[in-house]
């Protein structure tokens, strides 16, 4: 369904509603009147032509692409319309999609022209799950759908924070909130909170109980794209290498290196690795550097080589050997050379090491600069400086 360039004049700010009917997935556009700055909810990434094209016949700069929840049916385009129209993205902060730019807290901000859309945690469906707030409209993803609501049996699910963030956060905003839901099966377009309250079969009149009961009886199928959508979803639908395959594997040492350390890894997997535990950051690169160039919050230093002289660092063995505690080891530097090295020596220690393909700043492009071409900070892993 799509409202027509000139509707706002009939039905002033509404959002534009675009459908992918491979995946039943409502995708939203936002814009700013004036400035005719834009922002886009849920963005399918086979849906990326009709985007831009809607972009192009509202005359719109598209500003952000946001996320309700790392999605398990379809792969978001997020990061290829920030490549493409020079958006910024964002997240939910629970959703460990960590290539988005800003990761959302409840209650915060995105401003689009003199527009803004406000973030509201509303877990259950999965857990960093949110609703976005914008003027009476809310866009609530998979937590409310029209006379329904999104599962809770993978993912972080839970039933008794779904039940919680239907009563106690959505069915708290005035009755005439216009709802407009992530998904819909039967063609309807939007409803309010006032009909949904009184009326959605799953939830209206139910206790916690009830609804919890309700919701874990209803055995529903293996989402068909589960296995290929969120780990896509978690670098923003972008995929590194060059047949288009998601690099979420690591990857043999080849050559010289054959057998020398357990493999290369994507930015993305060591980050992937990183928040969900299985392996802890080293990075490499000497004090200096990580003072001048910035590092990345939680990776422990244990530096390779050390200024002046960049002689070995001789409490390399210990240092490193303490910071993997029993995990697995991401070796981290300015662009994968010192990390070999340093993954070597690891794995001469009894230690799963894996090196981090294009380090912190990536490699030199045709001007010798770099940060452009690759690398932690460029593919906007999380990073911080002094
Ligand atoms: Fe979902």
């Amino acid at each position: 369904m799509m409202v027509g360039p000139l509707s706002h004049l009939r039905f002033p700010m509404k959002p534009i509603q675009l459908f992918d009917p491979a995946s039943s997935t409502y995708t939203y556009v936002l814009f700013d009147q004036l400035s005719r700055d834009a922002l886009l909810i849920d963005p399918v990434d086979e849906q990326i032509d009709r985007d831009l094209a809607t972009l192009r016949e509202y005359g719109l700069k598209l500003v952000w692409t946001v996320e309700t929840h790392a999605h398990a049916d379809h792969i978001t385009s997020a990061g290829r319309l920030a490549e493409l129209a020079g958006a910024k993205t964002a997240a939910p902060l629970g959703c460990g999609i960590g290539t988005a730019g800003v990761q959302l807290q409840d209650g915060d901000t995105l401003k689009f022209g003199g527009e803004v859309l406000k973030a509201l945690h509303t877990p259950g469906h999965t857990a960093g799950s949110m609703s976005f707030l914008w003027r009476n409209h809310v866009f609530t993803g998979d937590t409310l759908l029209i006379n329904g609501c999104g599962r809770t049996d993978f993912q972080s699910g839970s039933a008794e924070a779904l039940y919680r963030s239907l009563t106690q956060v959505l069915f708290a905003l005035p009755d005439d909130t216009i709802v407009w839901p992530g998904h819909d099966y039967q063609g309807r377009s939007c409803s309010s909170i006032g009909r949904e309250k009184t009326t959605n079969v799953r939830v209206a009149g139910k206790t916690e109980a009830e609804f919890v009961a309700l919701m874990n009886s209803l055995n529903l199928p293996r989402p068909r794209r589960i296995d290929e959508a969120v780990p896509a979803n978690l670098t923003s639908g972008l995929r590194h290498d060059a047949d288009g395959a998601l690099q979420m594997q690591p990857l043999p040492p080849s050559g010289a290196h054959q057998g020398t350390y357990a493999g290369d890894v994507s930015p993305e997997l060591a980050w992937r690795w990183i928040q969900s535990g299985e392996a802890v950051m080293v990075d490499v690169r000497t004090d200096a550097e990580r003072e001048w160039v910035g590092f990345v919050p939680g990776a422990v230093p244990v530096a390779w080589k050390q200024w002046p002289g960049m002689a070995l660092n001789p409490a390399f063995d210990q240092q490193v050997r303490e910071a993997a505690g029993g995990k697995k080891l991401v070796l981290l530097c300015r662009s994968g050379v010192r990390s070999v090295a340093a993954a070597k020596r690891a794995t001469e220690l009894g230690l799963e090491a894996y090196n981090i393909l294009e380090g912190f700043e990536g490699d030199p492009d045709a001007d010798a600069h770099r940060g452009r071409k690759g690398g932690w900070r460029f593919r906007e892993l999380p990073w911080r400086q002094n």
